[in-house]
């Protein structure tokens, strides 16, 4: 029987794995065998004839590869789009295919040179002709999709390849027919895997193992209700047949060994045209330009990797090479994303980076009104440390109140519009909050070749800090406590009860006691715990000067509560006499304003502590306020609550014996953060050793 469907062939007379360009041709350089490799591909050749024309393009010797014939191009209707290959091992098979198309009176488009596309490899069609299902990730760039719609005029849905060993489409996608899908989803982004469950309802989706995958299950050939493969599992078999389909299994391991099967040594090159299918591709591409020391300090890295791990590609349109040191240089990046979705959040994370939206100099932020209380529009764009701008009337408008995790709110004053991070809560009906990512910038400093140095050796990569590298670390932090305490400067330390079990409560009330703290945040069990140490002479009912856990102790902390209660605040209980040390006796004796933020697990509480969060978060903000340095000692709780209302600017200190939490606070991208890996206790006694010696005449400076 044959019908009118003919597909396209290259008998394998110099097949052979001469090179590794994926991980199946790893560790198999001519490892396949000719006689095997010939008997296979007439298996498939045969069983293929039986079911449509098979024509023959003459292989090549030298290109190995061209058996593979499902990478010649994409066929629709009398149009082909031929294959740009990516690597060059295959580029010389693309005259060949070339001139066989021209022959037989196909219109061949062309891509761009350096715009990869690996035909039918990476191009699917909808068996009922609906449109065209396009890769991207591996070989083919998402930038030829566009250029698939326009030249075959069909809607192109393009789907994001993640796993290295399902490189092709083809090898983990395969369109049936009456609109059934067989693929494998994990080798799929998630964006892509909801794209095909939008389009392929749940009954004509058949998933397949892991197992069925590597077997090549996927890279199938069918026609009509027959659908011939190197092997499938008995399971899919029968879910294929619950389908109404019919498994033909032809053995093409040798060809595995190159990482093709069934469909790859197939192209179809008759493809039917539908009336009513039109070119659409959700596609977006935007301009973007990049400045700094983009080299030196890698942000050029960064901001490309950003784009592609996020799913979008890039392509470098411009590099303007600073030359000196000191030069800054710039770039301009097309980035291209699947959707308008995609596209929004690679974008607001460039912007993150500095990276300005060219096209978009010209245009305003968009606006939606706030039509419920604390609610904002969903689109809502959300800020983040960084100082931002946003285009309003033609103007760039700088952002007051900075902080990240906000909206954009908009107000119109009688001095002009003012626009300024507010969190969702604060949102009120009559504001107006920036949606989408059009029209904002953010001005980040630039960062040197030098800083870079100094960031990675903060961020502590290597996951321990060796003991010089912490006093380089407390040097440095000395020196500038020092500075800004001269200069009247405001320093805001988030403390966790930690502090006090290591015993560095006597280190950080004499901070206090000497004028280098202005403010101090942390939690009930700070205040407790230096308070029964105070008191009692314990924290959590150990001895502080022994070390050792005192009888009856765990009640000690219950005991300072109470005693406090009695009095009605810690500084009553100061004026009282009742306390004569530590921590919260030296906030009250020099004035230093405090904040004690509750939660869920705080025994007492303090009469001190604020239980309201609502009310905790507004006195935080507004203590840190002005702040040039956080010193961030041992809690993972406040650090983290503080990080998340301070912009950029503010040099973060964290000090924490887990890694983790030093990870997460300094990993805020913000140049300014150190991290410190150690034992609070440890640090604070270090520090105060160091601004000891900066007041000794004899110092010199360090830093
Ligand atoms: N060795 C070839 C390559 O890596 C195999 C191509 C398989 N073809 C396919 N449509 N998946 O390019």
């Amino acid at each position: 029987m044959t019908s009118q469907i003919s597909f396209l062939m290259c008998p394998p007379d110099y097949y052979d794995v001469d090179y590794v360009i994926n991980p199946w041709m790893e560790g198999n350089i001519h490892r396949s065998s000719r006689d095997r490799s010939v008997e296979q591909w007439e298996g498939l050749h045969h069983i293929l004839k039986q079911h449509a024309i098979v024509g023959l393009v003459k292989p090549q010797k030298g290109w190995p590869d061209m058996v593979f014939t499902a990478n010649a191009g994409l066929v629709l209707g009398n149009n082909v789009v031929l294959s740009r290959f990516l690597h060059k091992e295959r580029q010389g098979e693309e005259p060949y295919f070339k001139k066989w198309f021209e022959e037989k009176g196909y219109t061949v488009y062309e891509l761009p040179k350096d715009l990869p596309f690996e035909g039918a490899g990476d191009a699917l069609l909808d068996r009922e002709g609906r449109w065209l299902w396009a890769g991207y990730g591996f070989r083919s760039e998402l930038d030829s999709h566009p250029y698939l719609a326009k030249w075959l005029d069909i809607e192109v849905l393009s789907l994001r390849l993640i796993d290295e060993r399902f490189y092709h489409l083809d090898t983990c996608f395969c369109p049936l027919k009456n609109g059934y899908l067989l693929y494998y989803p994990s080798a799929f982004d998630s964006y892509s895997n909801r794209l095909i469950e939008m389009r392929v309802s749940p009954q004509k989706r058949i998933a397949i193992s892991e197992a069925d995958a590597v077997n090549f299950a996927c890279n199938a050939v069918n026609i009509d209700h027959i659908i011939v493969m190197n092997k499938a599992s008995e399971e899919l078999k029968a879910r294929l047949a619950e389908a109404g389909f019919h498994v033909i299994e032809t053995p093409l391991n040798e060809f595995l060994k190159a990482g093709g099967a069934a469909k790859c040594l197939t192209l179809r090159v008759t493809e039917p045209v539908l009336e009513e299918v039109h070119a659409n591709v959700p596609v977006e591409s935007r301009i973007l330009r990049l400045e700094g020391h983009l080299l030196d300090s890698g942000l050029i890295n960064r901001a490309l990797d950003l784009i592609v791990d996020n799913g979008g590609s890039f392509q470098v349109l411009n590099f303007l090479l600073g030359e000196q040191r000191q030069s800054t240089s710039a770039a301009e990046v097309k980035v291209s994303a699947p959707s308008h979705e995609v596209m929004e959040s690679i974008i607001s994370y460039l912007i993150d980076l500095g990276a300005v939206d060219l096209p978009q100099d010209e245009r305003d932020a968009k606006l939606e009104p706030v039509t419920q209380p604390g609610v904002a529009p969903e689109d809502f764009y959300v800020t983040t440390i960084y100082p931002t701008e946003v285009r309003l009337n033609g103007e760039w408008v700088k952002v007051q109140n900075q902080r990240m995790d906000g909206a954009l709110a908009i107000t119109s004053t009688p001095n002009g519009i003012v626009a300024k991070c507010k969190i969702i809560r604060d949102l009120e009906v009559g504001d107006y909050v920036v949606v989408d990512v059009q029209g904002i910038r953010t001005i980040r400093k630039t960062e040197s070749r030098e800083q870079r140095n100094t960031q990675e050796f903060s961020f502590m990569s290597a996951g321990v800090s060796s003991e010089r590298r912490v006093e380089l670390v407390v040097e440095q932090v000395a020196w500038e406590l020092r500075q800004i305490r001269d200069s009247g400067g405001k320093v805001v330390v988030t403390a966790g009860p930690v502090v006090i079990h290591t015993g560095g409560g006597d280190h950080l009330a004499q901070l206090i006691r000497e004028g280098y703290v202005q403010a101090l945040l942390g939690g009930n069990a700070i205040a407790v715990h230096d308070i029964e140490q105070a008191i009692m002479g314990t924290s959590l009912g150990v001895d502080m000067q022994r070390g050792i856990a005192v009888r009856g102790g765990h009640r000690h902390h219950l005991k300072a509560i109470n005693t406090i209660r009695s009095y009605g605040s810690i500084a009553k209980a100061v004026e009282a006499g009742v306390i004569q040390s530590g921590v919260m006796y030296e906030c009250v004796r020099n004035n230093v304003p405090f904040c004690l933020a509750g939660s869920i697990r705080d025994d007492g509480p303090l009469p001190d502590t604020q239980m309201d969060l609502i009310k905790a978060q507004a006195e935080y903000a507004r203590l840190l306020e002005g702040a040039e340095m956080i010193l961030m000692l041992s809690s993972m709780l406040h650090s983290i609550g503080v990080g998340n209302m301070t912009p950029a600017g503010v040099k973060m200190v964290c000090v924490d014996i887990n890694p983790a939490v030093v990870t997460k606070l300094s990993d805020r991208g913000s140049i300014e953060s150190v991290g410190v890996v150690t034992d609070v206790g440890l640090f604070l006694s270090l520090l105060i050793q160091q601004l000891e010696k900066l007041t000794s005449p004899y110092t010199t400076k360090v830093g």
